[in-house]
């Protein structure tokens, strides 16, 4: 058994959790779900990014303790877990003493080795929006933008991380390893942004500008940069557990991923003696009308208001059958009903009906044993042969999109091999070979159903439970096993009806 070790980007606190961090989570799930179906033994990790600036100003606003305030949003984020079946072996936050001491120790170890120094840190300073500005925030005539308020030019001194000793050995990294970066063409433009000279990483905010973040422990009168810290929790979560560290993949949106996880986590790693990851996963955003979601814009969608009005696996096959990992998606209403009320109401939904249905009247509730094998039967059983051959490489590549494209082609084609042979046609026949193509006819719908929902596990585990249980199965042997056609229902009783997508209300 090979270990997996996956994670998904760590939260702010600074705001809700929105549709985009739904997706994330589920996102990583399947691919969690997925590995474990396979065989390897996996590793999920996810968590709460609560240090810096945004988090202190979010929680002076309110008046509270930035620790509260922390505690608060984490707790929002992690009652969203169970609510979206999301399988997590762990839950980091950045403000836990397992974390901080890893962080303070690899800082140390740095700082020792000379691989962070005391620099001068020239720039302007926003007191109103309490941030460093560069020569690119002025307005093209000189002048600051009027958000800034008063910009004042400062030198501070600072910890810098010699981010740039190591540009020329991760250039040869990326052109080493093709595949670290999936997309691959984010790979690209990770090389083409390294093709610019990198300066080295401010890693301290002196206190008396900012209090909420881990203090350095050589300069107690600073606290660490907060991407520096949130980076390092990939590593500190499994820090005591042997076996773990490299992660397999790292999950993220692609807007965190030039410079922070593509130069500033590979170049950390390297720094610190550690092994680099397997890969990094960058996906794209949800959108609303063309615009990112995000807590900044106010254009978020409440991802538990839709996964409790239309079924959590609703939800998880939506996201995952419309997003095509890499690119963006428009979220829309209409869209989901479209998806709802076509692919899973129609398509998976009635199929399961018609399969109960008919197993009840005409075999009693008993699924019997196919006797032949014609035309109808051999195009089918050769359609689930094509798909399930197409399915796990899909799924290997991150296409989630595609691989739920074929599975549901297959669902259809089940749907329509039930019109050709017309069960109820055949039930009217007394002739032996019609009843020996209407038995054949109620074990292969059912098989080819069973097939189906096995298939769509990782992404709809609830569906496919509960589908294994009206047809009366008890999984046996590994998930790669269930996938091949003819383990066989015969002899099984089948439960009288199972509704799986209600109608819903009205737009
Ligand atoms: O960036 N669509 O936190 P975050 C898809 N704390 N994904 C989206 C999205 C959208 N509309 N909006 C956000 C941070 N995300 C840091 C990460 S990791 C060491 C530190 C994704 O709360 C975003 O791309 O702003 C990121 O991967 C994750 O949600 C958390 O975003
Ligand atoms: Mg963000």
């Amino acid at each position: 058994m090979s270990s997996f070790y996956i994670t998904t980007a760590i939260d702010y606190v600074n705001g809700s959790p929105h549709l985009g961090h739904a997706y994330e989570k589920v996102l990583t799930d399947v691919i969690a779900r997925f590995r474990r179906l396979m065989g390897d033994q996996v590793f999920f990790l996810t968590g709460t990014d609560e240090h810096g600036q945004k988090v202190q100003q979010s929680a002076r606003k309110k008046g509270i303790p930035p620790q509260q305030f922390a505690d608060e949003v984490t707790a929002e984020f992690k009652a969203m877990l169970p609510r979206l079946a999301i399988t997590n072996d762990d839950f980091i936050r950045t403000t836990e003493e397992r974390h901080k001491k890893v962080v303070r120790a690899i800082l140390q170890q740095l700082f020792d080795r000379g691989e962070i120094y005391l620099g001068e840190y020239k720039g302007f300073y926003s007191t109103r929006q309490e941030q460093f500005l560069q020569e690119k925030d002025r307005n093209p005539d000189g002048t600051w933008p009027e958000i800034f308020g008063e910009v004042t030019a400062i030198v501070e001194h600072n910890y810098f991380f010699r981010l740039s000793a190591y540009q020329a050995w991760l250039v040869d990294f990326l052109k080493a390893n093709e595949s670290f970066i999936f997309p691959k063409y984010r790979q690209k433009q990770v090389l083409e942004f390294l093709k610019e000279p990198i300066s080295d990483l401010c890693i301290s905010r002196p206190r008396e500008r900012l209090e909420w973040g881990i203090p350095l422990p050589f300069d107690e009168k600073y606290v660490t940069y907060v991407w520096f810290d949130a980076l390092l929790n990939y590593y500190s979560a499994v820090a005591d557990k042997p076996g773990l560290w490299p992660a397999s993949w790292h999950v993220i949106g692609k807007d965190i991923l030039v410079p922070p996880h593509a130069v500033y986590w590979p170049i950390i790693l390297r720094a610190a003696g550690l092994p680099l990851p397997g890969g990094i996963v960058a996906h794209g955003w949800w959108t609303s009308s063309g615009a990112k979601m995000s807590k900044s814009t106010g254009n978020v969608l409440n991802p538990l208001e839709l996964a409790d009005e239309f079924g959590v696996d609703s939800f998880r096959y939506f996201l995952m059958r419309e997003m095509n990992v890499g690119q963006d998606s428009d979220f829309s209403r209409e869209q989901f009903l479209v998806r709802y009320n076509g692919d899973l109401a129609n398509d998976l939904g009635n199929l399961v009906n018609r399969t109960l249905n008919m197993a009840n009247r005409f075999g009693g509730g008993v699924l019997p044993a196919a006797e032949v094998s014609e035309e109808p039967e051999a195009e089918l059983k050769a359609l689930w042969e094509r798909t399930h051959a197409e399915f796990i490489p899909l799924c290997e590549g991150f296409q989630f999109h595609s691989a739920l494209e074929r599975l549901f082609a297959f669902v259809k084609a089940i749907n329509a091999y039930i019109e050709k042979r017309a069960p109820w046609k055949l039930g009217k026949s007394a002739e032996a070979a019609d009843q020996a193509r209407l038995r054949t006819a109620l074990a292969t719908m059912a098989e080819a159903l069973r097939l189906a929902s096995t298939a769509l596990q990782p992404v709809m585990p609830g569906t496919c439970e509960k589908i294994h249980g009206v047809l009366g199965l008890t999984p046996r042997g590994s998930w790669r096993e269930q996938l091949a056609w003819g383990r066989g229902l015969d002899g099984s009783r089948v439960a009288a009806s199972l509704v799986l997508f209600p109608r819903p209300p009205k737009l």
